[in-house]
């Protein structure tokens, strides 16, 4: 693949840089992107495609000519993100919330037989974590074991900046490379995580509404949330706040 003169830098991130074609998106990795990774994320991405879920289409995966990187590209969803709404219209944002949620619960509507299963997934992240001691590491699978498995679809990592509020209305979900297929409740942990991190008053909106729309009780979720941590500390992601995914790692009860 060979990227255009005219393309346009969306993201920076520490391993990779999202450009804007025009009428295609693509994902540039550098040399610490495993990738097996790469292509993790478009066959999820092609999964999630075929399931009927509203996202972009995965195009090719392919190096980047003179030694540029592999890179991912997929169509473009015209439209806005959004968070970029959510910040630009406070006013609104409890109307985007409710969009938020509705979608989070239809996403969990699909099946996907094929996709990577969320128990393995995260009992490989909290055995690659550093930084913990053994008896929290230990606590933690056993409350993973111990909690309630399913098969619905799960985004991994849904948040404001992943959704596409398109130019015909309709809502698109990007970013598909932490998706698995497993319990909706570990899915909304993450998504509370993710918000409380940023903005704990608009977190909770986020968890009591979404309990309530999809009668999920509050505690289920909770029980999540150490385990959700954990798997969030080990993607090592730029920016993250350590320090508060620790805390709920240490949320961990030791009966
Ligand atoms: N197909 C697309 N159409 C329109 N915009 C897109 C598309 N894919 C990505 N974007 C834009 O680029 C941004 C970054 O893309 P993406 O979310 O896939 O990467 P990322 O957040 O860096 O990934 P990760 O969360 O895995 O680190 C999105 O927030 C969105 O604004
Ligand atoms: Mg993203």
């Amino acid at each position: 693949m060979k990227l255009p003169e005219n393309k346009v830098e969306l993201v920076k991130r520490g391993n990779k840089v999202v450009y804007d074609l025009g009428d295609k998106i693509v994902k540039v990795f550098n040399e610490t992107k495993p990738l097996s990774d790469v292509f993790n994320e478009a066959l999820n991405l092609a999964r999630i495609n075929e399931c009927g879920i509203r996202s972009p289409k995965v195009l090719q995966v392919s190096e980047i000519e003179n030694g540029g990187g592999w890179a991912m590209e997929t169509t473009k969803i015209p439209g806005t993100v959004m968070a970029e709404k959510m910040l630009a219209e406070p006013g609104h944002f409890y109307e985007y919330l409710e969009q938020f949620v509705d979608l989070l619960i239809e996403i969990h509507s699909y099946r996907c037989q094929q996709l990577n299963r969320q128990k393995d997934k995260y009992s490989r992240m909290i055995k690659s974590l550093d930084g913990i001691d053994g008896t929290t590491r230990y606590n933690l699978l056993e409350r993973l074991d111990g909690m309630k498995k399913d098969t619905c679809v799960c985004h991994g990592d849904f948040n404001p900046t992943n959704i596409i509020i398109g130019e015909d209305d309709k809502l698109y979900v990007c970013d598909w490379a932490h998706a698995t297929q497993g319990e909706p409740a570990a899915d909304a942990a993450m998504t509370y995580l993710l918000l409380s991190i940023q903005d704990k008053q608009q977190a909770d909106a986020f968890l009591e509404m979404y309990c309530d729309r999809s009668s999920t009780p509050m505690q289920v979720v909770r029980q999540w949330m150490p385990v959700v941590a954990a798997s969030e500390l080990a993607r090592n992601r730029e920016g993250q706040d350590r320090d508060a995914l620790l805390s709920w790692v240490d949320v961990v009860d030791y009966q």
